[in-house]
């Protein structure tokens, strides 16, 4: 039985270190989703399981796995592993933070831009060989950036590269939500900590960066939509569920807020049928904030040497539980 179940085709740097290491794998070079039967049928005898965030690692599966050690998820979030069950069966959950914070945070910007400048339209209209000529009323007359406000839910490190880059590249002042103060971004950037009303209330650009828990599940909802300026633009690169979708849909078509740029939706791969409707300040992305070549090897080999580490007797160095 090999050690490490690799639920999708991986990178050869991640099969390398497994070989180093002595441990076995059993690698779905195919690269198509496992079901749920074929998962737990590939995970007897096996120690570690290496699944992406697509992967539903419930108690039922866990028990299917009675010699599992370890689940190092490729991703920094964490949400599609019952961290509980896995738990109270001993098994370590490990998770990929750092490495992507900073393509993460890239992505954040583009849809911001992208959302504000109502760049995928004008692209659009170009190559349709709209294009007549330059005028004062352009067809897609945008919002500014520089200078306005964002407000970023969640100061954690995704949340702080952003702050960095909106603060410091484009004169933005920064408002923030988090559990505890962060002095860092408040002393280098002059970013101020308020409670979610307020930052709906006062910003013109809302980005999330939160995890998605039983809290912030529908954090933003018709209520908190509503809070929003008509001119504000909320930016989801966390997780769909955070963001009530039927809701945003309503807001945006009845313009109480004026765009969206999204990564994540509540039920991946579906998007909610209102949303390819809507295109002015509309921008819809597949889920790709940590989607550079780089960055997806380095997200696989961090989970890769979690169970390289707890398969060796050691601590994984990035256990969630
Ligand atoms: C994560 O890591 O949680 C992202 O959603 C995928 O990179």
């Amino acid at each position: 039985m090999p050690d490490v179940l690799i639920t999708r085709r991986t990178f050869p740097a991640v099969l390398d270190l497994f070989e180093r290491a002595g441990l076995t794998v059993d690698h779905n070079a195919a690269d198509t989703p496992l079901s749920r039967a074929e998962l737990a049928a590939r995970l007897q005898g096996a120690r570690a399981l290496m699944p992406l965030l697509t992967d539903r690692v419930d108690a039922a599966l866990l028990d299917a796995a009675p010699s599992l050690e370890i689940v190092a998820n490729v991703a920094v979030g964490y949400d599609n592993v019952d961290v509980g069950a896995a738990t109270a069966r001993g098994i370590v959950v490990s998770n990929t933070p750092g490495v992507l914070t900073e393509a993460t945070a890239d992505l954040t910007m583009a849809l911001l831009l992208a959302a504000a400048r109502r760049l995928p339209e004008a692209d659009a209209y170009t190559r349709a060989g709209r294009y007549q000529g330059w005028e004062l009323f352009q067809p897609h007359l945008g919002l500014d950036v520089s200078g306005q406000t964002l407000g970023i839910a969640g100061m954690g490190r995704i949340g702080s590269a952003v702050a960095r880059r909106a603060a410091l590249g484009f004169n933005m002042p920064i408002l923030y939500t988090s559990r505890s103060p962060v002095p860092a971004v408040e002393a280098e950037l002059g970013a101020r900590r308020v409670d979610l009303d307020t930052l709906l209330r006062e910003s013109d650009f809302v980005s999330l960066h939160l995890p998605l828990t039983p809290e912030t599940r529908h954090l933003i909802g018709a209520a908190q939509l509503a809070l929003m300026k008509p001119t504000a633009i909320l930016i989801n690169t966390a997780r769909g569920p955070i963001v009530d979708e039927a809701a945003l849909v309503a807001a945006l078509e009845s313009g109480a807020i004026a765009g969206a740029a999204l990564d994540v939706y509540e039920e991946e791969p579906a998007v909610h049928p209102g949303l390819p409707a809507l295109h002015q300040h509309v921008v819809l992305a597949p889920h790709i904030g940590s989607a550079t070549t780089r960055t997806r090897e380095r997200m696989s080999l961090t989970a890769a040497a979690n169970i390289v580490a707890v398969l060796g007797g050691g601590k994984a160095p990035n256990a969630v539980n």
